[in-house]
């Protein structure tokens, strides 16, 4: 199902980047996996410092064993719109890396940003083959370190549901009234010439 097409930019731009929005209505269909092959590489290609790459994923898909545990992890709120999706990964960003195979490790400073970076190459890659991707912070990150035993230098930053837009109507009412892409301020008040406004 595709979104109302109310975004209006203020300059010209690749379409997919207003087109790339977050439902929370979605069909429940099967995903493919090679679409899901296709979400991952398109994170793998995201540039980082030194080429550290240090973006991890955790992924199920719905009606598998392995769902379980991932659903589990997102918060009561996230847990109500996420139950009819098709997918659904674990981000996790590593902040220690090796510049060279036999190179001592290091800190990875920027695991974060980086780890950004590679979630929207997959959101954008999902818009891209008619699939969605919509981040949530809203889940334990706790629950993740101890229920997939993550060592300590492996942070998770976000779960990301993936599905096929659906029908609004299957949403409760005051989450079908937000269904529909939402807005930006204007560039003016994000980039600045030159200084920092006071
Ligand atoms: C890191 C991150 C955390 C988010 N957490 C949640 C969340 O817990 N629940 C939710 O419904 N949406 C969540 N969102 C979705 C945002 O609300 C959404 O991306 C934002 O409103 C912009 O809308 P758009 O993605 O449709 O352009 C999150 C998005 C990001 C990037």
């Amino acid at each position: 199902m595709s979104a109302p097409s109310a975004r209006k930019t203020d300059h010209p731009i690749l379409p997919l980047f207003v087109e790339r929005w977050s439902p929370r209505a979605f069909t429940g269909e099967t995903i493919p996996d090679t679409v899901l092959a296709s979400l991952f590489e398109a994170a793998r290609w995201a540039p980082s410092a030194y080429n550290s790459q240090p973006w991890r994923f955790v992924w199920a898909k719905a009606g598998t064993p392995e769902w379980g545990p991932l659903f589990g992890l997102l918060n009561e709120f996230n847990q109500g719109w996420a139950r009819s999706a098709s997918a659904i990964v674990l981000v996790l960003s590593k902040s220690t890396f090796r510049a060279a195979p036999d190179a001592p490790e290091q800190a990875a400073g920027h695991h974060a940003f980086d780890t950004g970076a590679a979630w929207v190459s997959l959101a954008l890659q999902a818009h891209a083959l008619g699939w969605s991707a919509h981040a949530a912070a809203g889940f334990d990150a706790d629950r993740a370190r101890s229920e997939f035993a993550l060592p300590a230098d492996v942070h998770p930053q976000a779960v990301v549901v993936i599905g096929r837009a659906g029908d609004p109507a299957s949403l409760p009412d005051a989450l079908r009234a937000r269904e529909t892409p939402n807005g930006r301020r204007p560039v003016t008040e994000t980039a600045f010439h030159g200084r920092y406004p006071a």
